[in-house]
């Protein structure tokens, strides 16, 4: 018997795409159509301008998908698509579109969580001896991105504790504007967008010269409550940057320095936040965590990478990180998440509608 094969496809946020995976973990064919060059005169993405870029663009990009694979909607076994949480005016056109390819093609119709689509795409990417999905559950999950920031443990498919989430602002919406307050090119960021030019930026700055200014988040009040914030964070920056003038903002040294304070600063956050929900979940699970996964688009920070990767391992944890291009929204992820809930038995009905606000 031939492997299954799963069309994927997402247009939560501005990113149109659409991929195909099977259920032996390869993937056939994968077509991305950002939006950057549209939404960046703009300064942050507008929902109704990237809905009609969906619009425009699905059509070509699930075709472009097929012909890449070299298969016709006939040859696969399941269609997935993000039902939320996101955009409003951009779930339906994703939505409808996988629906209708469904119904006509008489195949069964898979709704997926945009965020447990994060979550398991290690499950893809990771190989283990057995050439198993890796990592088992249950497992931590970090997820961390422009819309989200969210630590959760996966219990199985469809089954997630979540322990925290931001209380303000996600921590890559964070990053993003103190990239743009800092006057950092976020195209020369290509990909990664204002997030990668901030890293690129802190390479060359010393973290110390700032951050006795810039405050700790959550830590002088609610240090045993696992939740986020970096809103008073960014705010810090913004007023050192625009009313105390610290930060001469044609000097490359003084950004590159404030970029790494800030940097440094959220990390710390976060492996704070990480070890206490690390401490609750050793003592609470019967069945002992097999990792640590971090994804979403933040993911793709190496020196986030690197620290946690070394806090992981102090619970002798692996840590584990979907390739870069796979942490991003992509249709990959969602083919990956829909084979994994077809395989579980969890399909759904043609007349589904989206979710944009959808708990976890
Ligand atoms: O997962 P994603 O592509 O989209 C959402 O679902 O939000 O994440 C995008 C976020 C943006 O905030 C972007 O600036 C951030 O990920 N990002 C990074 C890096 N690359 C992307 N943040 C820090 N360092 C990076 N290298
Ligand atoms: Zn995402």
């Amino acid at each position: 018997k031939r492997p299954l094969r799963v069309l994927g496809i997402e247009t939560s946020c501005d990113d149109t795409s659409a991929a195909i995976v099977t259920s032996d973990r390869q993937i056939l064919s994968e077509v991305v159509r950002g939006q950057q060059e549209m939404h960046e005169p703009m300064g942050g993405i507008v929902p109704t301008l990237a809905s009609k870029g969906h619009s425009r663009n699905l059509p070509g990009v699930i075709s472009e998908t097929l012909e890449l694979a070299g298969l016709t909607i006939q040859d696969l076994d399941a269609i997935a698509v993000t039902r939320g949480p996101g955009l409003p005016p951009c779930l339906p056109v994703g939505l409808n579109a996988g629906k209708v390819l469904a119904a006509v093609a008489k195949k069964p119709l898979i709704g997926v969580h945009h965020m447990e689509a994060h979550a398991l795409t290690a499950r893809l990417t990771t190989k283990n001896e057995l050439n198993q999905p890796a990592p088992a559950f249950p497992f931590m999950t970090l997820l961390i991105s422009g819309g989200h920031t969210l630590l959760l443990t996966a219990n199985d498919i469809g089954d997630y504790d979540q322990l925290g989430t931001t209380l303000d602002n996600a921590v890559g919406e964070a990053i993003d504007k103190t990239a743009r307050l800092l006057q950092l090119d976020w195209l020369k960021g290509r990909r990664g967008g204002p997030g990668a030019a901030l890293e690129k930026a802190a390479l060359t700055g010393d973290p110390e010269r700032f951050m006795p200014r810039l405050p700790k988040p959550m830590l002088e009040r609610n240090t045993s409550v696992i939740s986020f914030s970096f809103s008073g964070l960014k705010s810090a920056v913004a007023r050192l940057v625009e009313i105390e003038n610290l930060v001469d903002l044609n000097n490359p040294q003084d950004v590159s320095d404030m970029a790494a304070a800030f940097q440094l600063t959220c990390i710390q956050h976060i492996e704070q936040k990480i070890k206490l929900a690390l401490n609750q979940e050793v003592v609470k699970n019967k069945k002992p965590l097999t990792a640590l996964v971090v994804s979403g688009g933040v993911a793709s920070n190496t020196l986030f990478r690197t620290r946690l990767e070394t806090l992981a391992g102090s619970y002798n944890l692996p840590l584990i990180c979907p390739p870069p291009q796979l942490c991003t929204d992509n249709g990959v992820m969602i083919a990956w998440a829909g084979l994994e809930r077809f395989q579980a038995g969890l399909v759904d009905d043609y007349t589904i509608t989206t979710l944009p606000k959808w708990p976890l």
